[in-house]
């Protein structure tokens, strides 16, 4: 059976830029998990001593806190700041933009929506930078429009770094059909795109598709999808560990994608394994 990577495949940049950042900085701990893959934060565990605070209240004067790559609320930021921590930010630039253009609009009198999930730490902080809390309102459907009351009559609309294109537009669609003005930023992540096109390319052609990448990471999670819909025999993984012999049974081509917070070397075990399979 023959291996394939997709094209593109693993970490993006800001989760690269977050790991060199949590490595320059040895003694270190990261407020939430810096990146949706606790292979890696083993890792960074064992062999930099850089820890994790449950919450803020762990944390103490003069300690160097690292903010994860999904960003904090702000109020957090600001109780960090207070407590006189030593604060080195890995928040992506490209979750830093939404959060900017949150609080810009805001400011100048807009309702925000934000396209993504509710419960996601990069959504909550995005939403934490709405001056009106009460006018931030959080969608995944277009049906949950029909729940909101915008208190103006101008919106500005924001998406979640890794959701689907196609779905932002069906929102910002139904929005415009009700709404006089509705300002659209594209803050999908690129990084996203590239994973996912290749993802797409790939399970046209393979038997069988390896997605590697947390089970929580919402990316890996629609490059699973993705490719379920070109290949049913499609499975997410975190390590090699989870493989089974039974998946490559008579098949022919094996294609291998990971999410974005995968390392190259959670990947590489991976296809070693399958190919000690064969
Ligand atoms: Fe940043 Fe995009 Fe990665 S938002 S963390 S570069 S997927």
């Amino acid at each position: 059976m023959e291996v394939k990577l997709a094209s593109n495949y693993g970490f993006c940049f800001g989760v690269k830029r977050a790991i060199k950042i949590a490595e320059e900085h040895q003694n270190s701990s990261t407020m939430g998990p810096l990146i949706h893959n606790q292979d890696e934060i083993n890792r960074l565990k064992n062999s930099f001593n850089v820890g994790l605070y449950s919450n803020l209240s762990d944390v103490k004067q003069n300690d160097t806190v690292i903010i994860r790559t999904h960003g904090i609320p702000k109020n957090d930021l600001k109780n960090l700041k207070a407590l006189d921590a030593k604060i080195i930010n890995a928040t992506c630039p490209f979750v830093t933009t939404p959060q900017q253009i949150v609080k810009k609009m805001s400011s100048e009198g807009y309702s925000i929506l934000i396209f993504g999930d509710a419960e996601h730490p990069e959504v909550k902080g995005v939403q934490s930078y709405g001056e009106d809390q009460e006018d931030v309102h959080i969608v995944l459907e277009v049906a949950d429009l029909d729940k909101i009351t915008f208190k103006n009559n101008k919106i500005a609309t924001v998406a979640q770094t890794t959701r689907k294109k196609e779905k932002y537009l069906e929102i910002v669609n139904a929005l415009i059909l009700k709404n006089k003005e509705v300002r659209v930023f594209n803050t999908i992540c690129d990084a996203t795109f590239e994973n996912q096109d290749s993802a797409r390319e790939l399970s046209k052609e393979a038997d069988v598709m390896i997605v590697i990448g947390g089970k929580n990471s919402s990316n890996t999670k629609q490059l699973h999808s993705i490719c379920l819909e070109n290949c049913s025999d499609s499975y997410l993984i975190e390590n090699e560990n989870e493989l089974k012999d039974a998946w490559f049974f008579n098949k022919k081509l094996c294609g291998v994608t990971a999410g974005a917070s995968t390392p190259d070397w959670i990947i590489k075990q991976v296809i070693d394994k399958i190919k000690s399979v064969n």
